[in-house]
């Protein structure tokens, strides 16, 4: 039956057309109901450390889903799971989360230009975490990419930088086509 002849069998039932939207809802809830049940079944996120330190130090500003706030903080949903991939790549995410970053840069078709915080006082086993929740979590990196070790943030511990060098180093990744 086509949609049309639907309706006006409903009609000529003495069904009012106004229950249609109420039936799509009830359906809708129902969905939004079987997704619930499923959000609470899922395991939770592969890092959950690196997670609640997200929520601690970044979600102020890179927003609670990692989505970027305009003209603020950029998103990290598809970057640092980009970075994950080179070695160059690697060092400039644990350059950023050390020690900051500061200058214009794009991400994707969207300019910022405010500055990143140092976070040079957290561990290296946190800082690792913060970067895998973001390369897995919220970038869903393929599964061969190796997560990042304390020992990278480490490495790059032992060579401070300042924020302007940081984003200089990032044109640089994207320039190698990273
Ligand atoms: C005070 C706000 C603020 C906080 C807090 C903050 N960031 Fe940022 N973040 C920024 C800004 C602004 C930029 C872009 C910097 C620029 O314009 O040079 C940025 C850039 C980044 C980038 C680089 C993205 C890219 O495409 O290269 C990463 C990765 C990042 N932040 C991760 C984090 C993590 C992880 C934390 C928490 C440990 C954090 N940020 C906390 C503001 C913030």
């Amino acid at each position: 039956m086509s949609l049309p002849a639907c309706a006006t069998w409903l009609t000529a039932r003495g069904a009012p057309p106004a229950t249609h939207p109420g039936r799509a809802i009830l359906a809708a809830l129902t969905l939004s109901a079987a997704a619930c049940v499923r959000a609470a079944d899922s395991p939770g996120p592969a890092y959950p450390q690196g997670a609640a330190a997200f929520q601690a130090n970044c979600a102020i500003c890179h927003g609670p889903t990692g989505a970027g706030v305009a003209s603020l903080a950029p998103p990290l949903l598809a970057y640092p799971a980009r970075y994950a991939a080179s070695a160059e790549g690697r060092r400039q995410l644990a350059l950023t989360v050390l020690y900051g970053m500061f200058g214009e840069i794009t991400v994707g078709d969207s300019r910022y230009n405010f500055q990143m915080p140092e976070f040079v006082r957290l561990d290296d086993t946190t800082l690792a975490a913060v970067l895998n929740f973001l390369v897995f979590d919220l970038g869903h990196a393929p599964a061969q990419t190796a997560p990042v070790s304390a020992s990278e943030i480490a490495a790059e511990r032992a060579h401070p930088l300042d924020g302007a060098a940081v984003r200089e180093h990032r044109q640089s990744v994207l320039a190698s086509g990273t």
